[in-house]
């Protein structure tokens, strides 16, 4: 039979796990393999997805991507990414994941993919791009089926499958080591205000936020590489980061974002590390770039973020900004110094030897330049202006 085997992009959680016997039952895959890509979620997570896969799946692989994910997220933050304020932790990751499947999906001889989103968010758009692109045919049980949660724990019964009775709280959650999400239940209602248990990175109850200190973050070419003098590669600072910062209960975003396909959601994330860095690489930026160049940039960034989100990176335009983004980035090197006190955090100081900041310029003690010059200046300066209301009169 052609379509005897199937590669699934397991998580470990219900919905994959019910996808296990429907793949079979269903739609007639003789053999089902599971495959769990760490990008850096809870290790429990991945060593549960790791002991169901191979309990209820033929075979079970896990992948660690997490350098993979690391190298995108770098080039992340010299993009300042974010999509209408949302730090991208999920979109960015699912191209990374996906390459992964494809991987194992290659060496297993498989046609097909399946994977669990529903019909409703963007993970399936950025997925299926992926697994299209390398030619897979691809299932989606969950978008196909509309299944609810109470089948789905009656069909998982049915077929020996644990449903872990964990307190259930009625949360969608996606982590990884960029951001955490926390989606559904009574979220879903914009006006509702989340509750605190909701939150796991970041803390804003007084005994931990309260207090402040100074980081330091050390970049070259528009990279993180050191946290307080200490150099460190990607994993390891970012992973710091997030605990530092939110203990602070810095990186929150409560948010209406526009999916994909047209509706709004309403969104709740964490991500300290990714709000510590972001604000730290544009205040270096700030330094360094021209004013043209950083005006420019921003309509590339905001260019960049809408092609991750929408999970259009294979397209050549994605190239073609990032080549602007790393030439931009050549002069970014040097450290920021930054403020976390109760939720923010703010730059308070900066140096890079490719400083454009002249201070015999711009201070009230020192004379680089006569500042009788500036009157030439002056002279021409709103020209137009005062003729335009000239003639008014
Ligand atoms: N709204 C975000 C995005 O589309 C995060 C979604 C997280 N939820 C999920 N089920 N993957 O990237």
């Amino acid at each position: 039979m052609v379509m005897s085997k199937v590669v699934l992009s397991y998580s470990g959680g219900l919905d994959t796990t019910v996808c296990i016997p429907l793949l079979r039952e269903k739609y007639g895959f003789e053999e089902v393999i599971t495959v769990t890509v760490d990008i850096g979620q809870p290790r429990s997570d991945i060593e549960l997805a790791e002991k169901r896969g191979k309990k209820y799946a033929d075979r079970h692989y896990t992948v660690d991507a997490r350098e993979d994910y690391v190298k995108a997220l770098f080039q992340l933050i010299k993009a300042n990414g974010n999509y209408e304020g949302y730090v991208l932790g999920t979109a960015l990751a699912r191209p990374v994941i996906a390459e992964k499947i494809v991987d194992i999906a290659r060496k297993e001889n498989a046609e097909v993919i399946a994977h669990g989103c529903t019909g409703k968010g963007n993970d399936q758009l950025r997925f299926e791009n992926v697994f299209r692109q390398y030619g897979f045919k691809v299932i989606a049980p969950m978008r196909e089926m509309n299944l609810t949660r109470e089948w789905e724990i009656d069909y998982a019964q049915k077929h020996g499958i644990e449903v872990p009775v964990t307190k259930e709280k009625p949360y969608s959650i996606d982590e990884n080591l960029w951001s955490r999400s926390i989606e559904g239940g009574r979220l879903e209602d914009p006006s509702y205000i989340p509750p605190e248990d909701v939150f796991e990175w970041t803390s804003i109850s007084d005994e931990v936020s309260d207090g402040q200190e100074i980081v330091e973050i050390g970049f070259e070419k528009g990279v993180p590489v050191s946290l307080n003098g200490e150099e460190l590669d990607g994993l390891e600072l970012i992973d710091r980061l997030n605990r530092l910062a939110g203990k602070y209960g810095i990186g929150r975003t409560d948010m209406i974002e526009d999916r994909v396909l047209g509706f709004k959601a309403r969104e709740n994330y964490e991500h300290p590390a990714a709000t510590v860095l972001i604000t730290a690489h544009r205040d270096l930026e700030r330094l360094v770039l021209s004013r043209r160049e950083l005006k420019f940039k921003k309509f590339v960034e905001e260019e960049w973020a809408e092609l991750v989100y929408y999970g259009l990176t294979n397209d050549p335009l994605f190239d073609s900004l990032n080549a602007f983004i790393d030439k931009t980035q050549e002069r970014v090197t040097g450290w920021v110094k930054l403020r976390l006190l109760k939720g923010s955090v703010m730059p308070v100081a900066r140096d890079s030897p490719y400083s454009l900041y002249r201070e015999e310029l711009v201070s009230f003690d020192k004379f680089g330049i006569d500042q009788k010059y500036a009157e030439g200046f002056s002279v021409f300066h709103g020209i137009q202006g005062r003729i335009y209301r000239m003639l008014k009169k």
